[in-house]
């Protein structure tokens, strides 16, 4: 009989990790969910717990923003790891990490983690998705300035994640300001 390949399980079939902080998660990280799930039969979005990062939202708000928006979606699980992402890799069937890439700019950090991920493991890849023309300007960091300072994010993130922004930031009403030369 032929050995079966890691990675494809009887059960999950052709396994894809997609890890990041997804702090929080946006229609550019859906994007590319969704064009991975046209080549894997799974894909483990896990959320790294790097507390360094200062993240804005605790690993329970993500994973449940996460989950909430796939829900409907049994090829997406979803999960959250500490420590080495190669160790965390290691304990499931996956065969590939799989990450986006917006622009140039992201290449250089991508490629050494990429090359470092796999010095730690010779046998691992990173598969690299351009992400799509509609996102390729969004990023966790940008939503979550353009969401303190008020502006709108709609359509941008998922609905529930614009409702957890505001929250966060208890964004005031905001009054039009008079202005005028007797000011
Ligand atoms: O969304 P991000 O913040 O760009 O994701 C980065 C992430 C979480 C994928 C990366 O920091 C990571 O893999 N962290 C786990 C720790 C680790 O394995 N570091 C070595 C890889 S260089």
């Amino acid at each position: 009989m032929a050995k079966r390949k890691k990675g494809e399980d009887k059960d999950m079939g052709k396994v894809a990790i997609y890890p990041g902080s997804f702090d929080p998660i946006t229609y550019g990280h859906i994007d590319v969910v969704e064009r991975a799930l046209e080549i894997f039969d799974k894909v483990i979005i896990a959320i790294a717990e790097n507390e360094e990062k200062r993240p804005l939202f605790s690993v329970e708000e993500r994973l449940q923003m996460v989950k909430a928006f796939f829900k409907d979606t049994p090829k997406v699980l979803v999960d959250s790891f500490k420590g080495l992402l190669v160790d965390y890799v290691a304990k499931t069937n996956a065969i590939v990490i799989l990450r986006g890439l917006r622009a140039t700019s992201d290449f250089e950090y991508e490629f050494h983690m990429a090359s470092m991920n796999r010095s730690l493991n010779t046998h691992l890849d990173t598969l690299f998705m351009m992400t799509s023309k509609d996102y390729f300007f969004v990023s966790s960091r940008t939503i979550k300035e353009v969401a303190k300072l008020g502006g709108g994010v709609e359509g941008l993130v998922p609905d529930l994640v614009v409702r957890r922004l505001k929250e966060k930031f208890k964004l005031p009403v905001t009054k039009k300001k008079q202005i005028g030369w007797d000011d």
